[in-house]
Order: C-alpha cells, then sequence, then structure tokens
C-alpha cells in the first residue's frame, strides 16, 4: 500500500554468460525495474571454477556439474541483489523452467524463453528460496557496507 510497512526481501540473480554475450542485459533489466524490483547491489565478473564450484555446492554430484563449471566460467557474468516484497518466488516464477528450450514452449514470455538458449545455457539465475537467497547473496556481497567482496574485471 506505499506506506513502507511491507518487508522487502532479497534475492540473487544472475545473467549468465549466454546473457551477457547476447546483448540480452539492458532488456533484462528493463524488465526487472518494470516489474517493481529495486537493483540494490550489482557486479560484473568473470568467475573461476573454483567460485562456481562453491556457489553451486548442492550439485558437485551431478553429472552435468563439470559441464556447469566450464560454462559458469567461460565469460563474465553481472550479479545482481534484487530487492522487492516477495522477491524470491516473484523473480523465480519471471524466469521461468530452467531448460530453456521447454521453456519457449510452456511459459514463452518467461526471461529464459526469450533470452536462454538450452537446459545448460538458460541465461539467467535465480535463488530458489529465502535461505538461498541469503546465502548467495553474502556470496557475492558484503552484507551492510558499500564495498564488495571482489571487484568487477571491467570497472
Ligand atoms: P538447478 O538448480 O536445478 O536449476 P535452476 O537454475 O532452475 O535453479 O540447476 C542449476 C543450473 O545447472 C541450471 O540453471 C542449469 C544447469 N543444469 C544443467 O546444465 N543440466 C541439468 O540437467 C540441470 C538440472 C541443470
Ligand atoms: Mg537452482
Amino acid at each position: 500500500s506505499g506506506d513502507g510497512s511491507k518487508e522487502k526481501e532479497k534475492t540473487l540473480a544472475i545473467i549468465k554468460p549466454d546473457g551477457l554475450a547476447g546483448n540480452h542485459t539492458n532488456k533484462i533489466k528493463e524488465i526487472i525495474l518494470d516489474s517493481g524490483f529495486s537493483i540494490s547491489r550489482e557486479m560484473i565478473v568473470q568467475l573461476d571454477e573454483d567460485s562456481v564450484k562453491r556457489f553451486y555446492v548442492e550439485h558437485s554430484s551431478k553429472s552435468f556439474f563439470p559441464s556447469l563449471l566450464k560454462y559458469m566460467a567461460s565469460g563474465p557474468v553481472l550479479i545482481m541483489v534484487l530487492e522487492k516484497e516477495s522477491a524470491v518466488a516473484d523473480w523465480r516464477a519471471m524466469i521461468g523452467p530452467t531448460d530453456a528450450r521447454k521453456a519457449k514452449i510452456t511459459h514463452p514470455y518467461s526471461i529464459r524463453a526469450m533470452c536462454g538458449l538450452d537446459l545448460q545455457q538458460n541465461c539467467v539465475h535465480g535463488s530458489d528460496s529465502p535461505d538461498s537467497a541469503a546465502r548467495e547473496t553474502s556470496f557475492f556481497f558484503k552484507e551492510s557496507s558499500s564495498g564488495q567482496t571482489f571487484n568487477s574485471c571491467f570497472s
């Protein structure tokens, strides 16, 4: 109701290497801002495989893990903290299903459908729960200060 009484929630969004390489960044940021999110932190980084390994540790036993590491370290990514009420669930709904190829059929207006390529190269990441969001935002950004845990290679 605009009285500021509703708690804002944070979630972590990443525009993955295929998203940056495909020049989808401006369009995705426009969709984010038009949907009522604020972007409270952002940085462009080139991740190394060790950082990706720690970020995606829950998937370390999966057969796709080695390929995922190579892909996420294949080029720069844009990492953002998005804030609004129900940010976690709303961002997940906006990005759509994991497999961008299937998303094009079942969720054609989702970001992965519009910008992703396939199951691996699916353009964007979104935290899957408030607990994941807390872990993932603090993985990349210090909680309080305006300092960053590591700096963009382009800034
Ligand atoms: P997952 O957490 O299951 O998907 P989401 O990103 O929708 O939360 O998987 C993490 C990433 O791993 C996913 O975005 C793309 C990649 N991935 C594959 O490459 N192959 C797969 O079979 C799966 C399930 C995921
Ligand atoms: Mg996930």
